[in-house]
């Protein structure tokens, strides 16, 4: 049988590799993150406006892992603004509840982390030191904020000691520095350590690439190095179950952490399941399958937008490109899909597509398709950090 004709595989349960598997080997052994072990080693990243409790459910359907919420920022939490307190909600079979916050100031983050617990919201919290907006960066936030290491310290050490109060494990999730010329995670990785924290997950970018470029490896490996005492995490550029083994095996890091590879691809969970379990079956849905993991995503939507059925339509239009990339079905059709407005309109121009067509193979993934992004000039134009600039290492 060829890949096109393979049947669409059936979703694989959590757990450890059934008996009678043989000599088939787990690739590595689950991930502690204080209380929390995740069986399969695999970390849905944070995406802002994307892994919400419908993806998030789509993705938990398949396979094991920890799925983390979209970001939200400290004091946004603290405000409770609706859009934050929408976000932070999970649903009552998600265990254990991943929430990740963004923050630029330990009062705030404190504040913040000391909610979620006493109010017993989560039971994982991730820092998002990872966010590569110009905007941002340029002020010194996001993944520009490790260069301040004493303030980065002081916003881990306090979401650690807060968190701590109930045991709940606290991670961060960060990029390797500004540029090239700054690069921090290696001091950083060590900073969070001694704060505290339960793992560290690096995106082996800096801010300045953006998302272009390969992601840097090579980089995850000297962190993961530097850090022996405690789990790290790779991340950048897992497209497929067998880029997430080379990723383990090139770079011996503790698990992986997967973004744009499983979008509009949420069965991904499954074959990374497989792969860390030493098993070789692989989903290769056909386009039915992608209709109705289409189609479930999209109801889904309209009770986390607390029935605006309209606002649900309007954030599976982002979905279109990433479910049916690879699959023939024409111009006309995609356009229509991407300004949808009802479930039912939406259901109708679903049901024109042609059932017949098979799993296109690895057309159905790797980057989407656009324009390459510029590259930018991250925080140079406020003179932030001084070109010269050096800092010793804190150890
Ligand atoms: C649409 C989108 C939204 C994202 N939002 C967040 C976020 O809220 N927090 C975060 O830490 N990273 C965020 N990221 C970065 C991802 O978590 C991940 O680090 C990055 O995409 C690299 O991993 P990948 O190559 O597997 O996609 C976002 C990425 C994308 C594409």
């Amino acid at each position: 049988m060829t890949a096109q004709t393979l049947p669409e595989e059936q979703p694989l349960p959590d757990g450890p590799t059934p008996a009678g598997s043989g000599d088939r080997r787990a690739l590595l052994p689950p991930l502690h993150l204080g209380p929390i072990t995740v069986e399969t080693p695999v970390v849905l990243a944070p995406m802002a406006g994307i892994t919400n409790t419908a993806f998030r459910r789509l993705c938990r359907e398949h396979g094991g892992g920890l799925y983390v919420n979209e970001m939200v920022t400290a004091r946004a939490l603290v405000e409770r603004r609706p859009e934050s307190m929408r976000i932070i909600k999970h649903e009552p079979d998600e265990i254990p509840r991943s929430m990740q916050l963004y923050s630029v100031d330990p009062v705030t983050t404190g504040h913040a982390v000391r909610m979620l617990v006493e109010e017993d919201r989560a039971d994982h919290i991730d820092l998002n030191f990872g966010c590569p907006v110009p905007k941002v960066t340029r002020k010194g936030g996001g993944s520009a904020l490790p260069w301040k290491i004493r303030l980065f310290e002081s916003i881990v050490a306090t979401a650690v000691r807060e968190a701590g109060r109930r045991g709940i494990p606290v991670t961060v999730k960060m990029r390797k520095g500004i540029d090239e010329d700054h690069l921090t995670f290696i001091e950083a990785g060590k900073v969070a350590r001694d704060a505290g924290v339960a793992a560290v997950a690096l995106h082996g970018r800096t801010a300045r690439q953006h998302y272009s470029g390969q992601a840097d490896w090579s980089a995850i490996a000297a962190l993961r190095e530097s850090l022996p005492d405690i789990p790290v995490l790779g991340n950048g550029d897992i497209w497929s179950a067998e880029d997430a083994v080379r990723m383990v095996e090139q770079t011996g890091v503790d698990g992986v952490v997967v973004g744009r590879g499983c979008q509009g691809r949420p069965w991904l969970f499954g074959d990374l399941q497989a792969a860390f379990e030493g098993r070789e079956d692989r989903h290769r849905p056909d386009l039915p399958m992608v209709i109705s993991t289409l189609l479930r995503h999209a109801q889904m939507l309209i009770p986390y937008f607390d029935g605006d059925e309209r606002k649900a339509m309007q954030d599976i239009r982002k979905h279109v490109a990433w479910y049916f990339k690879g699959y023939p079905i024409g111009g006309a059709l995609r356009s229509q899909l991407v300004t949808v407005e009802s479930l039912t309109q939406l259901e109708d121009l679903l049901g024109q597509l042609d059932q017949s067509i098979g799993y296109p193979g690895a057309d159905a993934r790797g980057p989407a398709a656009g324009p390459a992004r510029r590259r930018r000039s991250t925080c140079r134009r406020t003179g932030w950090p001084p070109r010269s600039s050096t800092r010793p290492s804190v150890r």
